[in-house]
């Protein structure tokens, strides 16, 4: 493989610490974890460590844990043997033969069924895997990278995950910061996503200062997968060349004006103290609503207010709501 095709974008403090790590790890053949939200970039670091290693001349292979059913995993891991079960039609390489010389990379690995485990560790051991039906097992030369979006520790004290395959895995752990750690990051990456979608494009899209205000506070759930699938929606939809506020998904806009609950201050022109009163309740009444997925009755107990005197002030808001903005646009 090419080395340095694989990107790891930021600046923050917690980029250039893992950069370094990945530095000092990547050239040895020690077990990696890889933990951290989804989207946060594991399998982008697992691929970073194999591109930077001795053996990236040599394939790396990736097997979610997750999606493989747990019977079949086995088989996919180590291979099998010709009518070793029904349906096993000749000899099958398993993932691990595919990648002999290179790094396998284990995704999802605290979805691993405990008899799987138990197989597993000692693979890590012993270094030999036996394929399904097979009576001698070999030698395999793999370098395994693991990663997890479940906090393994966790697992492990719950008895869902062995003590010691945790440990044998996480002799280097890497641990990823969410993207809402590192909000200095978000216009960097917000650049890089850009410049990538615009590609092709008749004239590059670009987001307007206002707009990246909101971007920068808002949560990234979804890490940097969701920015990214976010800025390539924008490019693909935009009418004008700069991306404005109303332009951003509902989600994004409705979880800042819970966040910002403006607190208005009396001026030297004085304040409309009922208007004041009336746009703090209602935002707290639709949060109320948010939370009890629009259930009037369970709103109004958490308001502390009778279901009928909730009804008349949102009956009151909806006619304020009429000239609102759109709330979907796209
Ligand atoms: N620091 C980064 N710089 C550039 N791209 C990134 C960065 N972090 C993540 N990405 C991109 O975000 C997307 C998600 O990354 P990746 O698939 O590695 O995340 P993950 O942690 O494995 O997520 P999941 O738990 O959902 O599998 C990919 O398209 C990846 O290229
Ligand atoms: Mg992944």
């Amino acid at each position: 493989m090419a080395q340095n095709t694989t990107q790891i974008i930021g600046t923050h403090a917690l980029i250039q610490k893992l950069h370094h790590l990945i530095q000092k790890v990547a050239r040895t053949e020690t077990t990696v974890l890889i933990s951290g939200e989804s989207g946060t970039g594991k399998e982008l670091v697992a691929r970073k460590l194999h591109e930077q290693s001795l053996r990236n001349a040599q394939p790396f292979v990736a097997v979610n844990c997750g999606t493989i059913p747990g019977d079949l995993l086995e088989s996919e891991m180590f291979g099998h043997q010709k009518g070793s079960f029904t349906g096993a039609i000749g000899h099958r390489p398993g993932m691990f033969q595919l990648a002999h010389g290179g790094t396998m990379f284990l995704d999802e690995i605290g979805e691993m069924n405990p008899v799987m485990q138990v197989k597993f560790l000692r693979v890590l051991q012993d270094r030999e895997i036996r394929p399904v039906g097979a009576d001698m097992p070999f030698k395999v030369d793999v370098r395994v990278i693991a990663a997890t979006n479940k906090d393994l520790a966790h697992e492990v004290e719950a008895g869902r995950f062995r003590e010691d395959l945790f440990y044998r895995l996480q002799v280097i752990p890497i641990m990823l910061p969410p993207l809402r750690d590192r909000r200095s990051d978000i216009p960097i990456l917000i650049e890089h996503f850009l410049h990538k979608h615009n590609e092709g494009r008749p004239y590059p899209i670009t987001i307007s200062e206002e707009a990246m205000v909101l971007l920068w506070e808002y949560d990234w759930p979804g890490n940097v997968r969701e920015l990214e699938n976010t800025l390539e929606r924008l490019v693909i939809l935009a009418d004008s060349p700069v991306v404005r506020p109303d332009q951003l998904p509902a989600n994004i806009r409705s979880f800042l004006s819970e966040k910002k609950i403006p607190r208005p201050k009396l001026s030297e022109e004085g304040m409309d103290l009922n208007a004041a009163v009336e746009e703090f309740e209602n935002r707290i009444i639709d949060e109320a609503l948010r939370r009890t997925k629009g259930n009037k009755q369970a709103a109004a107990r958490l308001l502390g207010l009778k279901r009928t005197t909730l009804v008349a002030k949102l009956r009151r808001k909806r006619d304020a709501d009429y000239t609102a903005p759109q709330a979907y646009n796209y």
